[in-house]
């Protein structure tokens, strides 16, 4: 087995990872590794934008005050001070990293998101924020000389020796084995998990990787029972699920029913821009009733294609005419509120390794997130992780063992069929509504299968032990709060504002 140096390893290529290694160029050589095409991340994906308090009526304490009525009570005040103070510093970053956000004759061109008390979402090219983001910071990348960008590269292990992390052991594009060892650290960016679950609108690159590397180096996770489940995914069946973004009942779509009732009113004061929770709750109880659920857009009218140019791309594709057709949408996963448990700079609690994005916890999110906080979550504390990692004295390298890591993953096939069972296990026992019983069942079902998902089948695994985790923590949290609701235990309740599930 080679085995390679370098200053930083940043795994994962999506805002996060980009902005970490963006942030660390200046100061030694960095390693960006990526398991697919570079351009496979959800942050590529996202559609909606990036909330900032840069409007006129707006500001940091206002963000800050949606985020957290939104968090129902398990925010950590301080990360949602830092994520909502550097805000519009980090909107002028990326901007000048090359992000051209929309713009009006008067400004920043602002969208609204449920949830949100005033238009703060800042979009690129009106539906492709994302894209529009990473092809940026992906274009920075390849300027830098001191940066290297390694697709199809999968990291199979993370070196950690006397609770420091060294290093990792990956597969290239070549399927050689490498040791790849650090002088400062190694920043896990590496995504959610939708894909653990049978309808997603997340990449399919997103197999829960981190949760499951730091999990086995000995990392903490938290708060792993809160999925957020986006409202507006497009129903047609297809994996990932289309996403109808949030931002167009921003400009004023509203969803019904097949009776053309606009039944959101019933659910909640702000209608269709209700927390995603309760919409998504909303429309699995109309769902449960038989219902068939739509979004009316056709008042946005003849504007629809120039403001939204790719849904309306996709909808036609599919003969709907988001102009003149109601669009069929179904709830589907979009977000996890957990993850590595991270402090205020990404640190975890193994040394050198730190975390950040969508696969850490600093505790911005609490229960449920606010629409567009997770990509400035990513490009905030991604800065904040290069600070303080960039700051660590060279670590003196010792003597390692590395052990032979076998990786066979030779049937796509065959993982194809166990990733599929894990998917629908996930959506049956641990989905929009939980139960005692279904969880129970769900554990039975993924422990059966982990004694039958060989060991080389890396993605499967980690989905594996990721699902594992979600289970027992929604087990653990007897009450219902944001993305985490237990129709045996429907209540928020008080004593479980403090608590925090870690395993
Ligand atoms: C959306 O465009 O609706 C998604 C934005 C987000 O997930 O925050």
């Amino acid at each position: 087995m080679s085995m390679v140096q370098t200053d930083y390893i940043v795994i994962g290529s999506g805002i996060a990872g980009l902005t970490t290694a963006l942030s660390l160029g200046r100061t030694g050589h960095v390693m960006i590794l990526t398991k697919a095409k570079q351009e496979e991340s959800n942050s590529w994906r996202a559609q909606g934008g990036i909330a900032a308090a840069v409007g006129e009526d707006d500001s940091p304490i206002l963000h800050q005050e949606d985020t957290l009525r939104t968090g129902v009570g398990l925010c950590n005040v301080e990360s949602v001070n830092m994520l909502v103070q550097m805000g519009p510093n980090t909107i002028d970053k990326l901007s000048e990293w090359g992000t051209r956000f929309d713009r009006s004759d008067d400004g920043w061109s602002l969208g609204r998101e449920g949830s949100h008390s005033v238009s703060r979402i800042l979009h690129v090219t009106g539906d492709s924020t994302g894209a529009g983001i990473t092809s940026s910071l992906l274009e920075k990348v390849h300027e830098q000389s001191n940066i290297q960008l390694h697709p199809h590269t999968v990291v199979q292990e993370l070196i950690v020796r006397n609770g420091i992390c060294h290093g990792v052991i990956m597969m290239d594009a070549e399927r050689k084995q490498q040791v790849l060892t650090a002088r400062k650290g190694v920043i896990l960016a590496t995504g959610g998990c939708g894909q653990v679950f049978r309808y997603t609108t997340n990449d399919l690159v997103t197999t829960g990787d981190g949760f499951a590397l730091a999990h086995r180096a000995g990392a903490k996770l938290v708060d792993m029972e809160f999925i957020q489940f986006h409202p507006t995914a497009l129903a047609v069946e297809q994996n990932p699920m289309f996403l109808i973004s949030e931002a167009v009942r921003g400009e004023g779509a509203f969803l019904v029913n097949d009776l053309g009732e606009k039944f959101m009113k019933r659910y909640h004061d702000w209608e269709d821009l209700a927390p995603r929770d309760v919409v998504s709750r909303s429309i699995y109880t109309e769902m449960q009733q038989g219902r068939s659920i739509y979004l009316d857009a056709t008042g946005i009218g003849d504007s629809f294609p120039e403001r939204f140019p790719k849904i309306f791309r996709h909808c036609m594709k599919h003969g709907i005419d988001p102009r003149t057709d109601l669009i069929p949408v179904t709830p589907a996963t979009h977000f996890i509120m957990g993850g590595i448990q991270t402090d205020l700079d990404g640190r975890t609690n193994i040394e050198r390794l730190f975390a950040c994005g969508e696969v850490a916890c600093t505790g911005v999110h609490g229960a449920n997130r606010l629409a567009s906080n997770s990509l400035l979550e990513g490009a905030v504390f991604a800065q904040r992780v290069a600070d303080s990692v960039s700051a660590l004295p060279d670590l003196l390298m010792q003597e390692i063992n590395f052990p032979e890591y076998v990786h066979d993953y030779t049937d796509p096939e065959q993982a194809k069929i166990w990733k599929n069972e894990i998917r629908e296990i996930m959506w049956d026992h641990c989905g929009i509504v939980r139960n005692r019983e279904r969880l129970e069942t769900g554990l039975v079902h993924i422990r059966q299968l982990r004694d039958k998902i060989e060991r080389g089948f890396f993605e499967c695994r980690n989905m594996l032990i990721t699902a594992q985790i979600i289970l027992e923590s929604a087990l653990a949290r007897e009450e219902s709060r944001g993305g985490h609701y237990r129709e045996d235990f429907p209540e928020t309740k008080d004593k479980w504002a403090e608590k925090h599930h870690v395993i």
